[in-house]
């Protein structure tokens, strides 16, 4: 009996171990150059979106920003209430440092977001005016924001997630106050304030929600018929493991469809789709998120080339993503783990942007 016991305890203790609790270090299979990086071997450019705290004060984060990328998005710090945190008020500087940052390095600086329901300051929701009001403010966001980065960003997500999951145009403030048309005045003031930006409409959901993926698709349609200035779909691609290839493949070749520029914007992957607190990073987890990375990079890279704007990771790190950070929820979305190693997510992702 005890020596069944010591057996049972052996293979318990064997069994923990092999499911790592964190992204483990890239593993068997694809192994990417140590010498090399995602920017180095993509065809398209590769963002990923910063954290300004992060690239301030972590050194791994900040060095990883720098060699792993050649495009680079702010996580939050363009959004409304981080640049206009008072109706009289503009603040850049969080922003500026992403922008000095990429510029360091070279990058391509990506604007995200001019126009959200989320990240808006108490100021706007609480804003009183009549409709002429509300459309100058509107307006005089959009036209200062884009000038303040006029000679930095050459593209912008103009407006962020307008439709619902069911395809319906999201009732916004921005709807209520300035009505339906509100995207494509958006767009009209952006292209007036930059004419050389290129202008995106954003959204997640197009690549599991056909009703989504319709409705931006005759949103975009109907902008180029009426001659309203836009020039990319971004595909936020916030996606989880279990979403059909079939469907990622068919949603990224309809967007291009449009004959616009498709930017995967927001790339992370979720593998704990149930949320499950006793989820573990196992060695099945590990590869099933590999081969989405691998695949979803090896579809977009089947676009035409005119049509690659890139691929933007959403955060660097899995302990930084908002999944783990806002969702709380236990997951391992990155191409690196808790500790800046790479992933056979990376590896595989690696191999599929070539
Ligand atoms: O900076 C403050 C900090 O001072 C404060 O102590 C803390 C607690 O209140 O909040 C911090 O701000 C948080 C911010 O992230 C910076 O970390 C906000 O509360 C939090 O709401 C915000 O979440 C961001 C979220 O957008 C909402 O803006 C996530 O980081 C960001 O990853 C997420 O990104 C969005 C894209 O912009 C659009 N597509 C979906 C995507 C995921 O939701």
């Amino acid at each position: 009996m005890k020596y069944l016991k010591s057996v049972i305890a052996l293979f318990l203790v064997v069994v923990l171990l092999s499911c790592t609790d964190q992204g483990s270090p890239a593993s068997s299979g694809i192994n990417a150059p140590a010498d090399k990086t995602l920017a180095q071997a993509a065809k398209f450019k590769i963002g990923c979106a910063v954290s300004v705290d992060l690239l301030r004060t972590n050194a791994a984060y900040l060095g990883l920003a720098n060699k792993e990328y050649n495009s680079m998005t702010a996580e939050n710090a363009m959004k409304f209430d981080a640049v206009h945190p008072e109706q009289a008020t503009f603040n850049f500087s969080d922003a500026d440092h992403i922008v000095n940052t990429a510029k360091g390095t070279n990058k391509r600086i990506h604007g995200h977001a001019l126009i959200w329901h989320q990240a808006l300051p108490d100021w706007v929701t609480n804003f009183q005016g009549d409709s002429a009001a509300w459309e100058n403010m509107f307006k005089t966001h959009i036209t200062t924001v884009v000038n303040h980065f006029k000679a930095d960003i050459t593209s912008w997500d103009v407006v962020n997630e307008a439709f619902e999951d069911n395809g319906s145009l999201r009732n916004t403030l921005w709807r209520q106050k300035l009505g339906p048309d509100y995207v494509a005045r958006a767009f009209k003031y952006a292209n007036e304030a930059n004419p050389n930006c290129k202008l995106f409409y954003n959204d997640y959901g197009t690549e599991y929600s056909s009703a989504k993926l319709t409705a931006v698709i005759n949103m975009v349609n109907d902008l180029k018929r009426r001659g309203i200035p836009i020039h990319g779909i971004g595909s936020q691609m916030h996606t989880h493991i279990n979403h059909s290839n079939t469907m990622i493949n068919s949603s990224l070749q309809q967007l291009a469809s449009t004959g616009l520029l498709i930017h995967i914007s927001e790339l992370d992957i979720r593998t704990n789709t149930a949320n499950l607190p006793t989820a573990t990073y196992s060695p099945t987890v590990e590869k099933a998120l590999a081969d989405k990375y691998k695949y979803i990079a090896q579809t977009y890279g089947k676009l035409p080339s005119v049509q690659q704007f890139g691929i933007t990771l959403w955060n660097i790190g899995d302990a930084d993503s908002w999944i783990v950070l806002w969702l709380n929820q236990k997951d391992w979305p990155c191409l690196f783990n808790d500790k800046y190693e790479r992933k056979m997510a990376y590896n595989y992702f690696y191999s599929g942007i070539q």
